[in-house]
Parts: structure tokens; C-alpha cells; sequence
């Protein structure tokens, strides 16, 4: 070989290995299936299949029929407009299935709303900022639909809004008009809840607002209006079942939801408050628009099959989900609201005759040994092809803190609750949709009802996923790659990541805040969030376990501090033996909405324990609850803090720490941040210090380099399986890494030659309205779990190259 060209050959190879290669990435999300509440199911009148549903606070989905999947339409929302992740209302066009309009905007309180708009079917939009505020997860997020397309004008979108009135866009919603002639703006934080075109009459639109007597009609396109007369103005006796103890909290009914039907009946739901929470009474009634009449159509004692079970002596509830069936007017469906927390819980009547009659499809739908909670059997809690989603068998048991009504019957999953979305298929009427808090049930046999049978029901809810993300854990041993904390729903461990995993066992949280996991011994875990329930036997707010996930026990005290109504129990970090455990009250921050504790006036540093909880050791040498706090992997008894500045030192299972000015040690000026430790060598940490980069030491942080240049800023870091033959891991980073030295956008980044280069994870079309948090897989090169705040947990591999 000449000299020249080996010359040539080692430059190649060294440029092969120090350069972080950006092979592009792949997004799929590490299923729960829904995980959160579903606001609207909304079908296409005329296109088969072509539904949508939107959620409160993980945007809108588009089911494809060919994959049994929705997808995810939303995901290019950036960080800065994250209140933009919530659909508010979601309009189509009956004239043209190609156009959607999404209004977006979770809170009042930001300000920010705007309109999505696509030419097909969500693929792409245009993006305008719209004049009034959104609220998808306020109150009185399950009525609607707030927006309508006028049948007779493409283009022309109407708009009931929350605070601003009624207002009217002729260009597609690029700028609106208030329409000041509608009488009833009601500025009342709820405000319009539907607006309903006629598609036989030009100019003629119903309107309902959350006030009672509240609907409204207009006959010449929005000039002049009028009330709609003879609307239920006070309540019905016969529905207020305790009335000396609970009253209806409004002085009659509240339109909640309405649907013109095509022989101009116009079916309402009513309830006594916004909901989804908090409704005690309610009806639904039903306008004959030709002959102005009204009628009662409540489901009650006298009109359902079954009856009523007997033991329903608690307020009834109201009504708010509500679907006609496209092909005949007097087939629909009703759901009540709120009916807990007695024991039948809420629900789903189905009626043939216009609401004369009912079938109470949710108590069919119930095994006799059920004692009165509606449910399916567990079994059903699968998708169609059979696949189970087990984690909706929660709630066995009054332990049980919250989220959802109980369903204390084993074998039993939960029929729903807050099924305020709800739909006959348009092109299919044996296909029923309705949503819960948690996920999307389904059937394509709806008129076994007819028979008084069960129909067939499945989870069809692939693709959704609206949980927020507040934990994660991947291990580098054992069955399961990855261990995950989520907001309401508690945690769950993953072998497989395309498939729905049981929930957690006892304790249950209601948010899952801290995990970890013993380096040497990856099965042993423990986990740390708020629980309801009181126990006598031990902390409910920790609890560990030997067999990565299947069984847990309850540490025996909780820590100084902690207790039960503790909204954020802190953070717990396992040592790599799995022997020595310390946790601290002072909770980790990832999301605007979780802040900070100040940490504890108790002057002791985290608590250690030896013996699962029994005793609590206050330390010596770290003296503030810092959530800062994080375990040697592979050392035992080692724990690490950087803190007001300081680095910590524990080499006795967190009894007392060293401590060493950050100055002495080389690092800069800092408050703190969580040491990362490697997974295969003891004594190396990274350290994310946001503008200041990443700093790196390889001897338990005696002295530490600064690993990054300018331009990279690292609020969040983790730490994954290395490139083949590289000996570091690949590095990722929530912030910016500029390659060149120009700026960079904010993102997900990896590197793979330990900070000198990096290679963008998360493209602008998978933004997610912001990750939160990031975790590396010791196990798979290049990938990463990203936490979102409302589109649940999403794994991103390189693309196979
Ligand atoms: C469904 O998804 C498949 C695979 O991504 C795609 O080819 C097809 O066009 C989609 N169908 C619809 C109706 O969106
Ligand atoms: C629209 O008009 C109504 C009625 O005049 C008024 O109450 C409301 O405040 C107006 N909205 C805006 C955004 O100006
Ligand atoms: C509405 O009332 C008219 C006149 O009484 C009647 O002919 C029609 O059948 C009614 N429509 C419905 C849907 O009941
Ligand atoms: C309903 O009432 C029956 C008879 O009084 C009783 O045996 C049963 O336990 C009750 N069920 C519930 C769920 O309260
Ligand atoms: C929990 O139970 C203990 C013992 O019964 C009691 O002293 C304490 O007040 C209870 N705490 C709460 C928040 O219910
Ligand atoms: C502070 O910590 C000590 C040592 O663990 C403990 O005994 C004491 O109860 C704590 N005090 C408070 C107010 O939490
Ligand atoms: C912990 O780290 C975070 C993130 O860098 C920092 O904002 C906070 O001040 C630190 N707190 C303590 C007590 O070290």
C-alpha cells in the first residue's frame, strides 16, 4: 500500500467514530392505549370511516381503517405553544371530507388559541392564530361541538366560544367576526357549548349556551335571533332523588350537548353544571323544530330495560353524551354523567323509538355477578385482534385514590366514566364509539341490544396516547426495558413496547413520580407517588420490588414529611445492590405544573434506609432534602448529590456524605442538578448544567471536565448503549446543540463520541408540544424514550441504516 492512500485511510476511519452520524429517526409510542380522557368522537356524515376524536390535553387523532389505528395529528406543536395541545372543538366539512378544522388551546388562563386547518384530512395544516382563548381542559370540555362549518358556505366556520361570544369566520378561520346581534354571550367561563347548522334550510342555525333555557335559533344567518321557546326551565321532581339534601346546583336544566336529526328533531342532553365533574342532575329532552313542541325523553324507571337497579338511591346524575344515528332519526344513544358514586355508575341508553323508550346497554353489557357495578368482563378489555389491554383491570378495591369511579368487582373492568363522547358510526349503525376518562370502548353488534343481549364490545384506542409522562427507568438487565411513572394512571414495565401492559399492583398511585433501579441487580425497583388510601400497614406513597414490577411491598413508614394527601412524595434513588435506599421530600421538577417544593424545613439531607421503611436514618454531611440525588450503578452503598453548588459523597449507603466545593472539584457556579451515573462503571457521572454544558468526571467526581462547546445547552441528560465498538455511551440531551457554532433549535440531541458532536433525535413534525423528560436504553444504541405532557411516552430508534 502506498503512503498516500493509508494516510487516506486513517482519516476516514477517525472522522468514522469521532463524528456523531445522523441516520434520522423513527417515532412509536410505548402503548398504553388512551391513558387519558377522550372529549369528542366526531364522524364524517357521508365518508366511511372517516372518524376523529380529540382530547383535552394530547390534541386530535384521525382513525385509519386499514391499520386499526388513529393517528396522531398534532405532534409538530413545539414547546413554546404547548397549551396549543388540546382541541377544544374539531369542525368538518360535510361537503368535503378533505377538510378539518381543529381548535386548539388547553386554558383561558394562556391566552393563546388558534385554528388548524387542513385540506387533507390532517396530514398538513395552515396555522392561525385565533382572536378569543381556548379551553379544552377547562370545565365543560365534554360538551359541544363549539365550532361548525356552515353547510351552505365553504369556508364559513362558526365559533361558540367560552368568553368572547359567538363569533363567525368567512375566510376559513384566518379572521372572525363577533356576531354582537346573538342575545345570550354569557361570559360566564363556559360560555357557548354548540353550534348546530340545518343542513335543509339555508340561514337557520341552533345554538346552545351552558345557562339554562339557553338555546337559540336563528332564521336569516345570524341576524336575528330568538330563544327557543318552551325549554325546560325548572327541574322535572321526578329526577331530583335526594332534593332536601342535594339540590341541582342550577336553577333548571343546562344544555349540554344537541344533535339535529334528520326529520328536524333536535335531541339535547341536560345537566345541572359543566362537567365532566361535578354534575348531580340532569335529563334530555327532545325539540320538534317543525311543531315547536317539547318532550321528556329521560331515561328513568318507566322507560328502560332493564329497570333501574334498585340500589341506585343517590343523585342520578345528568346527561351529556348524545349521538343520532345518521340513517335513522329515531335510533340514538344517551349517556349519563356522573351518576357516582353509587353502584351501577354511569350509563349508555339506546333508544329506536326517538327516546320513548330505552335499553340500558351498559347493565346488559354487565355480568349478573357483577352486585350492580356496571363493567365488561376483563377479557373484553382487548383490542380486536384479540390483544389485551390489561391495565384497564384497575381498581380492585378501596384502596383504590381516585382517578374514575370504583369498580370494586373482581374480574370486572370499569363500563366507563366521563362518557361524554359518544357515536353511532355514520356509515355503520351496529358500530358504537364512546370514550371514558381512560380510554375508547367500542362494538360492531350494537343491535344485539335489540335482543336484550350483550353487544360485543373492544378496546379501540390504538395509536391514542394522552397520558403525561413523569418518570422513566431503563434498566440494563431483566425482562423489561423500560419502567414508566405517569400522571393519573400510576406506572407500568415494559418488555414489550407495542403492547399495553398491566398497571402496577397495590399500592395504586394516582401519579407515579420516582423509579429506580439497583444497577447490580436491575429487578429490584422501587417506585414513589401520592396514594389516597390510609394504610395501617405501611407508607402507601412507596414501595419496592425483588421481581422487576410483578409484586411490590409497601415500605413500613413513609419519610419525615411525606404522608398520605402528599400531592409529590419526592424523590428515591436504590443503591446497585439493591440493599440501600435513601429518599427525599423534595420532589423532582420536570413540568411547569409540578413545582418545586421548597425543600423541608426539616435541616436533615435524604433519609436512608436499610430495612425497606422501618427506620428512616437522618444523614450527616448533607443537610437539605435536594431532589438532586442519584445512586452509583455499580458501586454499592454509593450515592451522589450536586446541590447549592456542592458535590456530595455517600460510601455508606447514604449515612453521612463528603462534600466538596464545586469550585475545588472543577465545576462551575450552579444550584444543582442530578448526577447521571453510568451504567457499567462506577464512579463516572455526567452532569446537564443547561447553559454552562455538560460536565463529566470518571473518578466519583473528584475533579470534572467540561465535555461540550458553545452553543450547547443541556437542561435534561441521559445516557444509552454506545455505538458498537465505541467505549462510551451515546449521550442525549433536552436542549440545544449547535454543530458549526450556529444556533440550534431546542430538541431532543445525541451523541456518540461523549459531547464533542451531535446529531438531532426529534424532528419538527415530532415536537409533541414539548418532552419533558428523556431516558437513555442501556441496551439498544441510539435509542430514546421521550416524556411528553400529553402524548404520552414515545420511543425513537435510529432508522435502520
Ligand atoms: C392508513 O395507513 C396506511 C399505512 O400508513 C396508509 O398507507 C393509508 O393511506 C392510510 N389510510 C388512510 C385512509 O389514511
Ligand atoms: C361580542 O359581542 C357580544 C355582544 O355584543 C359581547 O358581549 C362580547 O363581549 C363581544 N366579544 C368580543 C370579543 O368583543
Ligand atoms: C313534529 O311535529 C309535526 C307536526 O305535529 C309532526 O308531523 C312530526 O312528525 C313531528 N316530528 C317528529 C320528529 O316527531
Ligand atoms: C343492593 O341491595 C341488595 C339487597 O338489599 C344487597 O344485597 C346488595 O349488597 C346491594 N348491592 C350494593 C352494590 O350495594
Ligand atoms: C391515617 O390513619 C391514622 C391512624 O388511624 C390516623 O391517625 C391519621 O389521622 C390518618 N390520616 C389521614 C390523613 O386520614
Ligand atoms: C426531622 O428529621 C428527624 C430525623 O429523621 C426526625 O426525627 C424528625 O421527626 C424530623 N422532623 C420533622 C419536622 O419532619
Ligand atoms: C436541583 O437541580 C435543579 C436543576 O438544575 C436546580 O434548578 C435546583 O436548584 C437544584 N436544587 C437543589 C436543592 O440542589
Amino acid at each position: 500500500m502506498k503512503p498516500q492512500s493509508l494516510l487516506l485511510a486513517l482519516t476516514s476511519a477517525t472522522l468514522a467514530v469521532s463524528k456523531t452520524a445522523d441516520y434520522g429517526y423513527t417515532f412509536n409510542p410505548v402503548v398504553v392505549s388512551g391513558g387519558g380522557y377522550i372529549t369528542g368522537i366526531i364522524g364524517h356524515s357521508t365518508e366511511k370511516d372517516l372518524l376523529y376524536t380529540r382530547t383535552d390535553i394530547g390534541g386530535s387523532y384521525r382513525w385509519n381503517a386499514s391499520t386499526g389505528k388513529w393517528v396522531p395529528l398534532t405532534d409538530f406543536i413545539s414547546a413554546a405553544d404547548e397549551n396549543l395541545l388540546g382541541t377544544e372543538s374539531i369542525a368538518l366539512d360535510p361537503n368535503d371530507p378533505d377538510v378539518l378544522y381543529l381548535a386548539q388551546g388547553r386554558y383561558l388562563s394562556s391566552g393563546d388559541g388558534a385554528f388548524f386547518v387542513s385540506k387533507d384530512r390532517g396530514e398538513s395544516f395552515e396555522v392561525y392564530d385565533a382572536p378569543f382563548a381556548m379551553g379544552a381542559n377547562e370545565l365543560g370540555r365534554n360538551n359541544g361541538e363549539r365550532l361548525a362549518v356552515n353547510p351552505f358556505k365553504a369556508g364559513e366556520v362558526w365559533m361558540g366560544t367560552r368568553m368572547a361570544g359567538l363569533m363567525r369566520s368567512l375566510d376559513g378561520t384566518r379572521t372572525w367576526e363577533n356576531v354582537t346581534s346573538f342575545p345570550d354571550a354569557a361570559v360566564n367561563g363556559v360560555g357557548i357549548y354548540w353550534v348546530i347548522f340545518d343542513t335543509r334550510t339555508e340561514g337557520t342555525v341552533y345554538v346552545g349556551v351552558g345557562v339554562p333555557g339557553g338555546i337559540y335559533v336563528t332564521r336569516d344567518s345570524g341576524v336575528s335571533w330568538e330563544q327557543v321557546p318552551g325549554q325546560p326551565l325548572e327541574w322535572d321532581e321526578a329526577v331530583l332523588v335526594f332534593p332536601d339534601e342535594t339540590q341541582p346546583q342550577s336553577s333548571g336544566p343546562q344544555p349540554m350537548k344537541g344533535v339535529l336529526a334528520s326529520n328536524g328533531a333536535l335531541y339535547v342532553t341536560y345537566a345541572d353544571a359543566p362537567g365532566p365533574y361535578g354534575v348531580t342532575y340532569g335529563g334530555v329532552y327532545v325539540y320538534n323544530t317543525s311543531s315547536s313542541d317539547w318532550a321528556n325523553i329521560t331515561p328513568g324507571k318507566g322507560n328502560t330495560y332493564p329497570a333501574p337497579f334498585a340500589n341506585q338511591t343517590f343523585p342520578a346524575g345528568g346527561f351529556c353524551g348524545l349521538s343520532v344515528d345518521a340513517k335513522d332519526p329515531e335510533t340514538l344513544v344517551v349517556v349519563s354523567l356522573d351518576r357516582d358514586p353509587g353502584p351501577a355508575l354511569d350509563s349508555v341508553y339506546l333508544s329506536h323509538d326517538g327516546g320513548r323508550s330505552w335499553k340500558d346497554v351498559s347493565q346488559l353489557s354487565t355480568p349478573p355477578e357483577s352486585g350492580g357495578y356496571w363493567g365488561h368482563p376483563i377479557e373484553d378489555a382487548a383490542f380486536k385482534d384479540g390483544t389485551a389491554v390489561p391495565w384497564l383491570s384497575f381498581n380492585w378495591g378501596p384502596q383504590w385514590g381516585g382517578y374514575g369511579a370504583p369498580s370494586p368487582v373482581r374480574g370486572l373492568t370499569k363500563f366507563g366514566w366521563w362518557m361524554t363522547a359518544v357515536l353511532i358510526d355514520p356509515s355503520d349503525s351496529d358500530h358504537l364509539l364512546y370514550g371514558t376518562g381512560a380510554t375508547i370502548w367500542a362494538t360492531d353488534s350494537l343491535s344485539r341490544a335489540d335482543k336484550n343481549k350483550s353487544p360485543e364490545w373492544y378496546i379501540q384506542a390504538e395509536g391514542i396516547e394522552e397520558s403525561v409522562a413523569l418518570a422513566m427507568a431503563s434498566p440494563n438487565g431483566g425482562p423489561s426495558h423500560l419502567l414508566t411513572g405517569l400522571g393519573d394512571i400510576n406506572g407500568y414495565r415494559y418488555g414489550d413496547l407495542d403492547v399495553p401492559q398491566p398497571m402496577f399492583g397495590l399500592p395504586v398511585f394516582s401519579n407515579l413520580n420516582a423509579l429506580d433501579w439497583a444497577g447490580q441487580k436491575p429487578t429490584t425497583i422501587i417506585r414513589a407517588g401520592p396514594c389516597g388510601h390510609n394504610y395501617t400497614d405501611g407508607c402507601g406513597l412507596a414501595a419496592h420490588s425483588s421481581d422487576g414490577g410483578d409484586t411490590w411491598t409497601k415500605f413500613a413508614t413513609c419519610i419525615p414529611g411525606v404522608e398520605v394527601g402528599t400531592s409529590n412524595p419526592g424523590t428515591i434513588a436504590i443503591d446497585a445492590s439493591g440493599k440501600h435506599i435513601v429518599w427525599t421530600s423534595a420532589m423532582t421538577t420536570y413540568w411547569g405544573t409540578l413545582q418545586a417544593v421548597t425543600p423541608s424545613a426539616n435541616e436533615s439531607g435524604p433519609y436512608a434506609t436499610t430495612d425497606l421503611g422501618k427506620t428512616w436514618i437522618s444523614p450527616t454531611g448533607l443537610n437539605v432534602q435536594t431532589p438532586n440525588i442519584s445512586a452509583d450503578r455499580v458501586q454499592p452503598k454509593t450515592f451522589y448529590s450536586f446541590t447549592d453548588g456542592n458535590w456530595y459523597l455517600s460510601k455508606n449507603g447514604g449515612v453521612s456524605y463528603t462534600s466538596l466545593k464545586g469550585k475545588e472539584v472543577g465545576l462551575p457556579a450552579h444550584p444543582g442538578a442530578i448526577p447521571i451515573a453510568s451504567f457499567d462503571r462506577a464512579g463516572e457521572i455526567w452532569l446537564a448544567l443547561g447553559d454552562l454544558g455538560i460536565y463529566h468526571t470518571r473518578n466519583f467526581g473528584r475533579k470534572w471536565t467540561k465535555l461540550t462547546g458553545r452553543g450547547v445547552t443541556a437542561r435534561h441528560l441521559t445516557i444509552g448503549a454506545g455505538a458498537r465498538r465505541s467505549s462510551t455511551p451515546a449521550l442525549f440531551i433536552l436542549g440545544t446543540a449547535a454543530s458549526h457554532g450556529s444556533l440550534s433549535k431546542d430538541g431532543v440531541y445525541r451523541s456518540d463520541d461523549n459531547g464533542k458532536t451531535w446529531a438531532r433525535v426529534n424532528d419538527e413534525d415530532h415536537q409533541y408540544g414539548g418532552v419533558g423528560l428523556i431516558q437513555g436504553d442501556p441496551r439498544v444504541y441510539g435509542r430514546v424514550y421521550l416524556g411528553t405532557g400529553g402524548r404520552g411516552i414515545v420511543y425513537a430508534d435510529i432508522k435502520k441504516h
